[in-house]
């Protein structure tokens, strides 16, 4: 009898693994138009031979807690890299206002400014849009479950395909702004690629499980440039987003902290990596190597409280982060909030087993002239088939 329950008990769980299976459409490979193709080869062949990197994927070793010289070391190879074969396309100009936010995010970790704003007919627009679009239970849609009536009532979260979001014009005119490319491009000192592409409701309930709700770096590329905009009203403590001020840069952490807070997060690092007896005094390169993306280390982050920052605003608010500084999405108390991301990284970073749809676009003959065209055509390769 016992034996008969356990059967059935894993029965009905691989059942419910099947019924649960993310099923939204997907491609077994990215295929790229002929010029996106010789670019992204020829950089994935230089990749190979100068770092070891082998078609362009370097999330294998993001997995092996690099230090943070080899890191930076590795981010600048890779942009050289990048640069050689994008310098045609590159524009890194950008007028004082979007100098000011580039400076504020080399210098702080993010930036936020009316001029990320979007306006609130668009906020409209991009709401009566998603209206019509089918909903996946999940925070993203690589880890979404089936949209099954009982998953997508229960999930905490509901996200798009990324497809289903760009059939929006307003969406598009965000991701295809010549400003923002810039912006990424001046920050990554070469062409980005766009890494993820997102628009996701999170309820307001009790959802302290929710991991990104604590502080974290993210890692799914070596360098990363996010840009949120939220869809409804948040408040402070309610749907926002918190940041630590120079928890993205080494040098400006170390520049710019107090003496007594270096000294106090120092002493926990000592203990932490356990080096007792080390003659050096300044171990704050170890606060950019913490283990597990920097989950878990409250007793260092209670210690920047100073640094915290909160961003939050109404519906149409926009702002920039490099997301690889530690922060954390704040849980929504009273509504749910709904926020749209687009991610930069550096090159490719696609590690999902079922790789989302691109929305097909053809272009004109005028389109294949246009250097504007030919950016948006290796930027967004991953998210759009330009045919
Ligand atoms: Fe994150």
């Amino acid at each position: 009898m016992k034996k008969l329950i356990i059967f059935l008990k894993k029965f009905i769980s691989r059942i419910l693994i099947f019924i649960n299976k993310p099923n939204f459409s997907s491609e077994s490979y990215y295929s790229y138009s002929k010029d996106v193709k010789k670019i992204a080869d020829n950089i994935d062949n230089l990749l190979s031979q100068k770092i070891k990197i082998f078609k362009g994927n370097y999330m294998n070793f993001l997995d092996s807690n690099l230090s943070y010289n080899l890191r930076e070391n590795y981010i600048n190879i890779i942009s050289k890299i990048i640069n050689t074969n994008t310098e045609k396309l590159n524009d890194f100009q950008i007028d004082s206002e979007y100098q000011k936010i580039l400076n504020n995010i080399k210098d702080e970790g993010y930036a936020s400014s009316v001029n990320l704003n979007i306006d609130s007919v668009k906020v409209k627009n991009i709401h009566n849009h998603l209206s019509s679009l089918q909903k996946y239970p999940g925070h993203i849609i690589s880890n979404s479950n089936r949209p099954t009536k009982h998953n997508l009532k229960n999930s905490k979260f509901i996200t798009y395909h990324p497809k289903d979001l760009l059939k929006s014009n307003d969406i598009c005119e965000i991701l295809f702004d010549k400003k923002l490319i810039s912006i990424a491009s001046s920050y990554f000192s070469c062409l980005p690629t766009c890494v993820t592409l997102n628009c996701y409701w999170q309820n307001a309930l009790n959802q302290q499980d929710y991991n990104p709700q604590y502080f974290h770096r993210d890692n799914h590329d070596l360098k990363l440039l996010t840009y949120f905009i939220f869809l409804t009203d948040t408040n402070t403590l309610d749907g926002g987003h918190e940041y630590i001020k120079y928890s993205n840069n080494l040098e400006n952490f170390n520049n710019r902290l107090d003496i007594e807070i270096k000294d106090k997060i120092n002493a926990i690092l000592k203990k932490k990596f356990n080096i007792s007896n080390s003659s050096e005094d300044n171990l704050l390169y170890l606060f950019f190597q913490l283990d597990k993306n920097g989950y878990g280390h409250e007793d260092i982050y209670d210690e920047l409280k100073k640094y915290k920052i909160e961003l939050f605003g109404e519906s149409g608010s926009g702002f920039l982060t490099d997301n690889y500084g530690v922060h954390r999405a704040v849980a929504p108390l009273i509504k749910p909030r709904l926020i749209f991301w687009v991610s930069f990284g550096l090159f490719n970073n696609q590690n999902s087993k079922r790789l989302p749809e691109r929305l097909e676009i053809k272009s004109s003959n005028n389109d294949n002239n246009n250097k504007n065209f030919s950016v948006l055509k290796y930027v967004y390769r991953n998210y759009i088939k330009f045919s």
